[in-house]
């Protein structure tokens, strides 16, 4: 019988201990770091006996004890196994994004299996009487009190579009006018995207519902307003104080081409006339939900932000755009962010459409088609 090592697989060191993760189905084990060498033996299908002598610097047993181990986790596979071939699957299929994408997707995925009920129920509990001990463990709205802040105007949002015309008209602009947006456009925009609707009894605290649906209710999703043109506002970023209904000015002075480059250098990030960086605070999020797949859970949340962002700014007058590419830990620091408790996940802007748009694609005609393989 031949052994291979699994192409989906991931060692790391977790609290003091090495741990072999074999993710697509595989289960994390702490073993002793001889594994890592042991596995080595293995790039291809290969007899354990044969494996064992050119780990000639290890005793027999060592090795023996370790193959078994790793097999048991999942980390060697059998030649010809269910497992081996849905690994060679895995391994072709997201060839380009392995190890980090395969590994946080099937790392996160949720086995019934490996998740007694009882064990979260104590979990949970644990959790409860924590909270109830020492008050809430996050807190609900980030805030700056010492910032510079500008009142935003409350006035009724212009929202009285039909649903189906704010969702037909809507578009990714990448050609803006770059002329300056009413101060009250964005406050409707902020207060319609980001504000509370109402506030909820979760048991343990209150929390605050938004006009998108948000996994947990946690509102773990920060807003924070990169200005370029905005009458009567200086440009900088801003955080959007939702309690208050204000801007706080957080990190001074903006120009369209330090904009363009956050945002990788795509021209059009500069053109808005104000971008918004959704910004996830962990501990809103992990203070209450322990199970790493909630990280995903928050990226979902951003989507349903995104959305109601573009629709409500189409609903005003506004070209909307969103981009998931950015310079990370450049646009955390720009803001004031550690990138640590509070990360940047999601990059949205707006502004006056250009009524020529020379950056849109041209729709598909009869040469397209004909080019496309369509089933
Ligand atoms: C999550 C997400 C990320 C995107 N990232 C980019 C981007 O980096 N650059 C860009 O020009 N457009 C980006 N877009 C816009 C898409 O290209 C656009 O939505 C798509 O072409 C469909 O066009 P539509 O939005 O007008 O329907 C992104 C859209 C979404 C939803």
């Amino acid at each position: 019988m031949r052994l291979r090592r699994a192409h989906s697989l991931t060692c790391y060191w977790h609290e003091d201990e090495f741990v072999v993760h074999p993710y697509l189905g595989g289960t994390p084990t702490a073993l002793h770091p001889v594994a890592a060498e042991v596995l080595s033996a293995f790039d291809s299908w290969v007899e354990a006996a044969k494996a064992t002598e050119e780990l000639d610097h290890l005793t027999p047993d060592t090795v023996a004890e370790a193959v078994e181990a790793l097999r048991e986790a999942g980390a060697l596979l059998v030649e010809d196994s269910d497992e081996a071939e849905r690994d060679e699957l895995a391994a072709r299929t997201w060839e380009t994004w392995a190890p980090e994408a395969p590994f946080f997707h099937y790392g996160t995925q949720i086995d019934a299996e490996r998740l007694p009920a009882d064990r979260e129920q104590a979990r949970e509990q644990a959790r409860n009487d924590t909270a109830d001990a020492a008050g809430p463990q996050h807190r609900v709205f980030t805030e700056y009190p010492e910032a510079e802040r500008v009142l935003l105007p409350r006035v009724p949002a212009e929202l009285d579009v039909p649903l189906g015309r704010a969702l037909y008209a809507r578009r990714t602009v990448r050609d803006f006018t770059g002329d300056p947006v009413p101060l009250a456009t964005l406050a409707a925009l902020l207060v319609t995207t980001f504000g509370p609707t109402d506030f909820i009894d979760s048991g343990r605290s209150a929390l605050f519902r938004r006009t998108s649906p948000a996994g947990g209710s946690r509102q773990e999703l920060d807003a924070y307003v990169g200005v370029l043109a905005v009458e009567g506002l200086s440009p900088g970023f801003y955080h959007y104080n939702l309690r208050e209904h204000s801007l706080e000015l957080v990190s001074p002075g903006l120009t369209r081409d330090e904009m363009t480059h956050l945002g990788t250098d795509q021209p059009w990030v500069g053109s808005v006339a104000f971008t918004v960086v959704l910004a996830s605070v962990i501990d809103r999020m992990s203070s209450k939900y322990e199970l790493p797949r909630s990280y995903r859970v928050s990226l979902l949340n951003a989507g349903h932000l995104g959305q109601t962002f573009a629709l409500t700014a189409t609903a005003l007058g506004l070209g909307p755009l969103q981009t998931g590419a950015f310079y990370d830990e450049a646009l955390a620091r720009r803001i004031g962010l550690d990138n640590i408790g509070s990360i940047p996940v999601y990059l949205l802007g707006a502004g006056y459409a250009a009524d020529e748009q020379p950056y849109a694609a041209p729709l598909a005609g009869l040469e397209a088609f004909r080019r496309t393989r369509l089933t």
